[in-house]
């Protein structure tokens, strides 16, 4: 009899067949409390999942698990999951590090140049014939200024390459100094990483001790002319107190790939800030670094499941603790 696994992520068909040759699947809607729809009999069997970041891996969900062996999250991020709850029950928790590091600077970048020229607005001012009642105003150069990177994980890194491209310099602040960082980025305080930055980007995970870490306090260090950039979490900014931030000048804009709430309904406040560019949390979503994400996802979950050392465990120390 085939090991039971919960898919609850889009599977593209060559995967799920491969995936079914040696696990017998069963489907839950993306997004779906996957405890509310398998029937209790089935539930007591099922010794491995795959899912999306909407799907909460909390103690609820444990509980109503209890063979479950690995949850293998289809996100490099894991905050969806009660690591300690899952910890705690030998869980393992896996994820997809790495293959999307350039997706999501790519799009931190768009971003970046999107704010300091101004592209959206002059998509609207060219579309609207305004141009030929008059010039559009000028922006403002990015080469020559200080990027400050907020987290210097892969992301991070990959981030402070492509700025150099664009002649930034760039400081980072990080729990640790990161050896890693060396020739990329000078490493600063915390506090000196909002006062000296022109463009300042987030890419540190969402946990306890960093959800609403960048607030009213760190948006009162920043330069009135400064961009605050968010591909990671929404909820590491204190999203009210960058409104407040963004509607008073104290600083110039911002761009948010991610906020508190998703999808962000059209009467949130943001959507009405000028000086915001908006997208819906696609750092990751093309079609080369979905299909990279999920294929590590299935490999984590089938490795686990087949005893073989996943490439990516958020809780490394279930496994060990296994062998
Ligand atoms: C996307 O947000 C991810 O965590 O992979
Ligand atoms: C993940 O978000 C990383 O920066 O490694």
């Amino acid at each position: 009899q085939k090991p039971k696994v919960i898919v609850s992520a889009p599977l593209p068909a060559d995967l799920r067949e491969r995936l079914a040759a040696r696990c017998e699947i069963v489907d839950v809607p993306t997004g779906q409390n996957p405890a509310e729809t398998v029937p209790a009999a089935l539930r007591e069997q099922i010794v491995g999942m795959v899912c999306t970041m909407r799907t909460k891996v909390d103690q609820a969900l444990l509980d109503a698990f209890p063979a479950l062996t690995v949850s293998s999250n289809f996100a490099v991020g894991f905050d969806n999951v009660d690591l300690a709850a899952a910890t705690r029950r030998k869980v393992l928790i896996c994820n997809t590090p790495g293959v999307l590091d350039g997706a999501v600077a790519d799009v931190t970048i768009g971003l970046m140049l999107c704010l300091a020229r101004n592209l959206v607005a002059g998509d609207a001012f060219v579309r609207s014939g305004e141009w030929t009642k008059g010039a559009f105003p000028l922006t403002r150069d990015i080469r020559g200024k200080t990027l400050g990177l907020l987290g210097m994980g892969r992301i991070g890194r990959v981030v402070a390459r492509a700025a150099h491209a664009f002649d930034m310099n760039v400081v980072y602040h990080n729990r640790r100094q990161d050896p890693q960082a060396d020739g990329l980025a000078t490493y600063v305080e915390r506090d000196e990483l909002f006062k000296v930055s022109d463009v300042l980007s987030v890419h540190i995970p969402l946990s306890a001790e960093t959800r609403h870490s960048v607030g009213q306090r760190e948006l009162a260090l920043m330069k009135p002319s400064a961009y605050l950039i968010n591909t990671a979490r929404g909820p590491v900014i204190d999203e009210a107190a960058l409104i407040e931030a963004l509607r008073a000048g104290t600083i110039a804009g911002a761009g948010l790939d991610v906020m508190e709430q998703e999808p962000l309904p059209a009467a949130s406040p943001l959507c009405q800030l000028p000086n915001v560019v908006l997208q819906a949390h696609v750092g990751s979503a093309t079609h080369e670094t979905r299909r990279a994400m999920i294929d590590l996802a299935v490999a984590n979950l089938m490795d686990a499941l087949g005893n073989k050392t996943p490439q990516a465990m958020v809780n490394p120390e279930v496994w060990q603790a296994r062998a």
